[in-house]
């Protein structure tokens, strides 16, 4: 890896603690405007102090947040479909690489869609995307994308699409938390990090799904409906942030959870 791109993923990782918290606000772009997301920046700005980096699109990123932030941004550049269209799999390059280096992006993100019709063009799309990252030193997320089939979240499919991922060059992997997870981490040899997914009846498990992931190998989360879908995003954030960072136990957190909230967050 060129010293840029390590640097820029060392914007994201933090070495102090090897974790992060990423927050995931790029749901717009195949979902459009997502509840408590309709307004990116009203969802973006309190948060934003207690982000690691912002996942999200060049749309979201040029009309919602301050050109001052000193945030990493990684850059959604695959896309193309709808919920209400054909394929979700079916996706593009949206946002070229010249594109990611003027916003002064820390790294792109895109989709993979293993074992659907558009695997293979995304899987192309993913080691053309590396092989231009490499060229400016802009690391690639690769996201192992199961469209609207999330029962296909089990150890053994996620392992093969996180191995996948990285056997063709992602420099980190975004995947689902599972049962035997730890097996998905053994066969990733990047740094894995979990969505959320949809939001979870209890916060209370939301914090216990962190706090899992990464016992079990995480470096950490890239989350987006589970925090600012809570009644109290930040408060919300702030517990996911002691889980990644500071190690401590669900039940910790859902007492950083509580103290937040009556500090009128
Ligand atoms: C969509 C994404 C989202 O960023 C991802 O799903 C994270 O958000 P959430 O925690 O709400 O699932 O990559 O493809």
């Amino acid at each position: 890896m060129s010293w840029g791109l390590e640097n820029r993923l060392s914007r994201i990782i933090r070495p102090d603690t090897g974790h992060t918290l990423m927050l995931a606000v790029d749901h717009g772009y195949f979902l459009g405007p997502t509840r408590d997301l309709e307004v990116p920046r009203e969802t973006i700005t309190p948060l934003l102090p207690f982000a690691d980096a912002l996942m999200l699109t060049r749309g979201v990123l040029r009309t919602s947040v301050d050109t001052g932030s000193g945030t990493p941004m990684v850059l959604r550049v695959s896309g193309g479909t709808s919920i209400v269209g054909g394929s979700l799999a079916d996706e593009g390059i949206t946002t070229p690489m010249e594109e990611a280096i003027r916003l002064n992006v820390s790294a792109v993100a895109l989709s993979i869609f293993v074992g659907t019709d558009h695997e293979k063009q995304t899987l192309l799309n993913l080691s053309d995307l590396v092989t231009e990252g490499e060229r400016y030193g802009i690391p690639v997320l690769a996201v192992t994308a199961v469209g609207k089939e999330l029962e296909k979240r089990d150890a053994r499919f996620l392992s093969l699409c996180c191995r996948i991922a990285a056997e063709l060059g992602a420099h980190f992997v975004k995947t689902y938390y599972c049962d035997d997870f730890e097996k998905v981490v053994e066969g990733c040899p990047v740094p894995v990090v979990i969505a959320g997914g949809p939001k979870l009846d209890t916060f209370e498990e939301t914090l216990q799904l962190v706090r899992d992931a990464i016992e079990r190998g995480a470096v950490g989360v890239d989350m987006g409906r589970n925090i600012w879908q809570s009644e109290h995003p930040v408060a919300a954030i702030k517990a996911v942030r002691a889980v990644v960072h500071e190690g401590a136990s669900a039940a910790e957190a859902i007492g950083v959870f509580e103290k937040a909230k009556s500090e009128k967050n």
